[in-house]
């Protein structure tokens, strides 16, 4: 008998149900509800895992309680969401999204990992793989953008970065792929809000970075809040144990969103605790994560034989063997014991931060304004963001000290020295003071070039943080009116958490660049990029839309049978704005100008199981030295059912020196050119595709290559 079943053998139900309980500390606040009295649960053997603490010392005394003193000695297991870095923060996942580059994904979660471990914590709610088409819903911060082979790439990264070689080693902590599934598309980007939708989008778009992270080895998976076509996440069985245990062969924990089973309740799926504890279960949910229905309610759930003893032994099983892996019963204290303040690891951590905020930037517009000219003697820096370093960290900055971050002002002050930099304010994110707007202009008065920091709060995104309008907050816009009214170069710098609807901005300002949140180094890595010391290279991970009325958004849209055209009336498009959207997916400019030549692949036909090489040559055109992202989109032609215009297929990034030509050479799978049949199966149908090279989604701008797919 395995020493889990041993275990299993001597547990008292409580026992059991508190393995299954997940406790609440106070030193984050994700949810409503209070903080648990974690010492006396702890003791009693009715809290297995705690959340919302972080902390080695603090975790190591909670844990010689659970080791010493509960009946049992089973070890806590301790959770905390890591977004985006623990202690050290990175930028926001949709903006280090924006680099497309999986090896800074994964180092920069490996360093996070590091970090966390050192906090004693060993199991991360991260990474967030919703597919985020709408910019009201704040989440899409969380996210990395509207594309599932991205996301699913990001998936692979991250839960490698967190969960390093072995779940065991000492930095290491466990990933949890999550919000599982759809909960990016509630309707009207309203976070918590109901999802429906077919079962072919689902399984084109939203399970694809679930099974990508299953095939990485993350060890949890969260359901989301939402319902899915009138069954909540927290209960979807056939999605919980029919797709992930049986489809895809997870073995880990699932563990429910905070508070998720009670609110079953409200869902009204569920006419009491003991039978929202009885469904969950039975769906697959092994932890509750604050809700205390397991621990109160299962025992009447078992008791009006709605539960199986079995059930709930699977699901305690699975929790242990969790904490086995993660070396928790060797050594509890393995994690917290390690914590080095190393300057050199400190440093590495620090350059890093800088290396993926300077990587994430995406440069939207430039009317060669930027690189910021050497003889420049007066800057003038205004806006609600220009000196707002703690808003850097963006949601989500888990233990982040707020007087951490390097803010625009300091950046910029620290790389151009012998400019004056005038700063103001002019208003505030979002109240409705326009009284500075006249100090700001005084600011910009005898500058030679006016910065202006725009964007939001950083609590204006993420997890309940939707805005019906996702333009600029408060009177931001009249302070951009002012401004751009004196006629000088303007450089508009975007902090956001999402792609914000400034039309006025990208018309009128000299250059727009996107710094979404950044992180520790967001100023000086902004700083980089203006002064040009680094070409930008981010490229959106998510279409740019023009106004709200056009979203959802998204570049891999199924094609209408009158696609718009403006010389025809009854096409596809609205009266009062253009169909493209502000930026397309991709879009992403550099100091330099590439040009793509000679697309060509490496066969004209692919059969099933094949893969071919695709190449195009990408050529630095302009004058400095830069790097280009290339992406490849595949269309299937005809086929049984509509496919999208063009869906991503590959990305790859190549650096060139100005007048250099070099090749990017993808390796194409046919299976990624497959379409799911009607019985959902995927299947390469024969016949015509194109393939596409292109600096964007943009359709004007694409090279294309004929394909055709012959049967096996
Ligand atoms: C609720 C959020 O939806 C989830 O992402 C997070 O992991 C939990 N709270 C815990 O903080």
């Amino acid at each position: 008998m395995s020493p889990i079943d041993a275990l299993l053998q001597i547990m008292t139900l409580e026992e059991k149900l508190g393995q299954l309980n997940m406790a609440t500390g106070d030193h984050a606040v994700t949810g409503p509800g209070l903080a648990d009295d974690l010492t006396e649960g702890v003791r009693a053997g009715r809290i297995g895992s705690i959340l919302n603490l972080w902390g080695a010392e603090k975790i190591a005394a909670l844990q010689k309680i659970a080791v010493k003193e509960s009946r049992l000695g089973i070890p806590l297991l301790v959770g905390f969401d890591v977004l985006h870095g623990q202690r050290t923060i990175f930028p926001i996942p949709l903006g280090e999204a924006a680099a497309f580059d999986s090896s800074l994904w994964e180092r920069t979660a490996r360093a996070a990992a590091v970090e966390a471990a050192q906090d004693g914590i060993a199991l991360t709610f991260a990474p967030m793989l919703d597919i985020a088409r709408d910019p009201r819903w704040g989440r899409i911060a969380e996210s990395a953008g509207e594309d599932p082979y991205v996301a699913s790439r990001f998936a692979e990264a991250k839960v490698q970065g967190f969960q390093a070689a072995s779940l065991a080693d000492a930095g290491s902590v466990a990933a949890t792929a999550k919000h599982f599934c759809a909960y990016g598309a509630a309707f009207a980007g309203l976070d918590y809000g109901p999802v429906d939708m077919s079962e072919r989008l689902l399984h084109e778009v939203y399970l694809p970075p679930f099974a990508a992270a299953i095939g990485a080895g993350c060890a949890a998976i969260m359901p989301s809040y939402n319902e899915l076509c009138g069954v909540p996440m927290t209960i979807h069985a056939p999605l919980l144990q029919g797709f992930l245990r049986e489809r895809h062969g997870f073995d880990g924990v699932i563990v429910s969103d905070y508070r998720a089973i009670p609110e079953l309740l409200e869902h009204g799926v569920a006419a009491d605790l003991a039978e929202a504890a009885a469904l969950a279960l039975v769906a697959g949910v092994d932890i509750d994560m604050v809700g205390k229905a397991y621990l109160e309610s299962l025992p009447v759930a078992l008791a009006r034989g709605l539960v199986t003893i079995e059930a709930i032994d699977a699901a305690v099983r699975r929790v242990l063997r969790l904490k086995d892996r993660l070396g928790l019963f060797e050594d509890p204290g393995r994690r917290g014991s390690v914590r080095t303040e190393a300057v050199a690891e400190v440093e590495a951590r620090k350059a890093l931060a800088r290396e993926a905020a300077r990587r994430s930037i995406v440069l939207l517009t430039n009317d060669n304004v930027i690189p910021l000219a050497s003889d420049l003697r007066r800057i003038a820096l205004v806006g609600p963001l220009a000196d707002a370093p703690a808003e850097m960290r963006g949601p989500w900055y888990a233990a982040g000290d707020p007087a951490g971050p390097i803010g625009i002002r300091e950046g910029l002050a620290a790389a151009l020295p012998g400019c004056e930099i005038a700063c103001a304010r002019g208003v505030g994110i979002s109240d409705g003071d326009t009284s500075g707007i006249a100090a700001a202009l005084e600011a910009c008065a005898g500058a030679d070039l006016v910065v202006l920091a725009l964007g939001e709060a950083a609590a204006m995104s993420g997890e309940a943080a939707c805005r019906a309008d996702p333009g600029l907050p408060g009177r931001q816009e009249d302070l951009a009116r002012a401004v751009l009214d004196l006629g000088k170069p303007v450089v508009a710098l975007i902090s956001s958490g999402r792609p914000l609807t400034i039309p006025l901005i990208v018309e009128r300002a000299s250059a727009v660049v996107a710094t979404w949140f950044l992180g520790a180094e967001a100023g000086h890595a902004i700083a980089e990029v203006l002064t040009g010391r680094f070409a930008p290279v981010g490229r959106l991970p998510v279409t740019w839309p023009r106004h709200v009325g056009q979203v959802p958004i998204f570049y891999a849209a199924r094609p209408s049978g009158r696609p718009a055209d403006s010389d025809n009336q009854y096409s596809s498009k609205y009266l009062d704005m253009p169909t493209e959207p502000q930026f397309w997916f991709g879009h992403g400019l550099s100091y330099t100008r590439f040009t793509l030549s000679s697309p060509r692949a490496g066969a004209t036909v692919i059969r099933p199981g094949e893969s071919i090489p695709v190449m195009v040559d990408v050529t630095n055109a302009g004058p400095r030295a830069g790097e280009e992202t290339v992406f490849l989109f595949a269309r299937d032609v005809v086929a049984s059912v509509a496919r999208p215009v063009r869906e991503l297929v590959g990305f790859s990034r190549i650096a060139l020196s100005p007048g250099e030509t070099g090749t990017v050479t993808f390796s194409l799978d046919a299976a990624s050119l497959c379409c799911l049949g009607p019985d959902l199966e995927p299947r390469l149908e024969p016949g015509d595709f194109v393939l596409f090279v292109g600096q964007s989604a943009d359709p004007a701008r694409l090279l294309a290559i004929p394909l055709r797919a012959i049967a096996g």
